[in-house]
């Protein structure tokens, strides 16, 4: 079975082509094995950077116009039946305008002038991000996956991005690209950090038949972890997204043994549940440039110690967590999904704890680290014999993994 993967909660526009299998193992189980086509991620980070954050309207405009040019290029590397032309392309067009011309007028005018879609290509399913994310984003992928899904008569499954992060930390990142692999066996019960810059969650991951079922244990009560990574480095003049920019500093601070005269609050790392609460810390970056530039010390050696003693207050607390939650549930596994699982010290810190407990470490490799749309095919592949599509699928700003 080929699957399209579409991704556009955030600022990244993504699609994805994967191809799956059944094969029989000697003991005569059936596994499913999947092959990556394609996976192409368009940034629109630089655009939202002069706005320190992702601007809703601009991502809504920039998806609109990269989704057209993106499944051009990720059709290439399918072979399309050229012998089976839409039979009623016009009409079918026609009607898409009328439904959704008053939505996405951007879209919908690319995705007329789109003769390639005259063609019926080899794909038997789509998957599509619904949420979470900015419901505007959201919603440019959803229309877009519903033209494709009737243009192409088969069916559209509804992905939660969240889950999308879960599972793409499975795929085996030693495997060469193109080449046949299964996901990482996981050992359930499993503790999943997700960590990205609208989230902070710790989940615990179980199985129901062969499908992953999750349930809170705990999450942010105000910013997300990557969130306030990008917040802190606008405060210190770094531009978004600031995480890596942060993290570089950090390093910096740490090679010249730079250390922070500012002390930064550990927030709720000692309470008893398994929540976090990110603002504080922002606040006391806040007031610690604010000191500096009255004193004028606000200079890059120190914002590279104020970054270094940031990262270390985030690591604490998510160590701290994590191995909470390990604790609580009796975790065989660890899953880091998001964004900041980019992040090195982190890596290192997630490293220990999986080796302390003796249990396995999945994070995602760091190609797939960000947003894409390969997380969103693969969970769409394993989702597809359950999902009955009997409504149309809607934007999910606040969707839980949970749902
Ligand atoms: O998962 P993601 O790509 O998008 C969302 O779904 O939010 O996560 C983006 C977040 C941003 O806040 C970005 O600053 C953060 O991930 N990030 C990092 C690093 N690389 C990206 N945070 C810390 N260290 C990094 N190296
Ligand atoms: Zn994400």
């Amino acid at each position: 079975m080929i699957i399209l993967g579409i991704e556009t909660s955030c600022d990244e526009t993504a699609l994805a082509l994967i191809e799956t299998r059944e094969i029989k193992s000697s003991d005569g189980k059936v596994h499913t094995e999947y092959r990556i086509i394609q996976s192409l991620v368009h940034s629109q980070a630089e655009l939202h950077s002069a706005y320190g954050g992702v601007f809703p309207t601009l991502a809504k405009r920039e998806h609109s116009k990269n989704l057209v040019p993106l499944l051009e290029k990720i059709l290439k590397d399918l072979p399309s039946d050229t012998h089976k032309k839409h039979p009623n392309f016009t009409e079918t067009l026609e009607s898409f305008k009328q439904a959704y011309c008053e939505q996405n007028a951007d879209l919908l005018e690319s995705f007329t002038h789109a003769r390639f879609l005259e063609h019926i290509p080899h794909i038997d399913r789509i998957a599509v991000t619904e949420g979470p994310g900015l419901e505007p984003a959201l919603w440019v992928g959803i229309i877009f996956a519903r033209m494709l899904g009737e243009l192409w008569n088969i069916p559209v499954i509804p992905v939660n991005h969240m889950e999308g992060h879960v599972v793409g930390s499975l795929l085996d990142n030693d495997k060469p690209s193109g080449a046949w692999q299964q996901l990482k066996k996981l050992e359930v019960p499993a503790v999943a950090l997700l960590i990205s810059g609208g989230h902070t969650e710790l989940v615990e991951v179980t199985r129901h038949k062969l499908q992953l079922s999750y349930s809170l244990l705990g999450q942010t009560r105000d910013d997300a972890v990557g969130e306030a990574f990008d917040k802190t480095a606008r405060l210190l003049g770094l531009q978004y997204p600031g995480g890596p920019h942060i993290s570089r500093l950090a390093h910096e601070a740490g090679e010249e043994k730079i250390i922070s005269s500012v002390k930064l609050p550990r927030p709720m790392i000692s309470s008893n549940d398994l929540n976090f609460s990110f603002s504080g810390l922002k606040t006391a970056v806040l007031y610690a440039v604010q000191d500096a530039q009255k004193n004028n010390t606000f200079n890059e050696t120190f914002k590279k110690g104020l970054a270094r003693e940031f990262e270390q207050s985030i690591t604490e607390v998510l160590v701290t967590k994590l191995q909470k939650a390990i604790e609580e549930t009796g975790a065989q596994s660890i899953i880091i999904g998001g964004g900041v699982s980019a992040n090195h010290v982190l890596r290192a810190h997630f490293a220990q704890i999986a080796e302390r407990y003796s249990i396995p470490l999945f994070l995602p490799s760091m190609h797939i680290s960000g947003d894409n749309a390969l997380m969103i095919a693969l969970v769409g592949s394993m989702k597809s014999e359950t999902t009955a599509q009997s409504t149309p699928i809607h934007a999910h700003g606040t969707k839980k993994i949970t749902e």
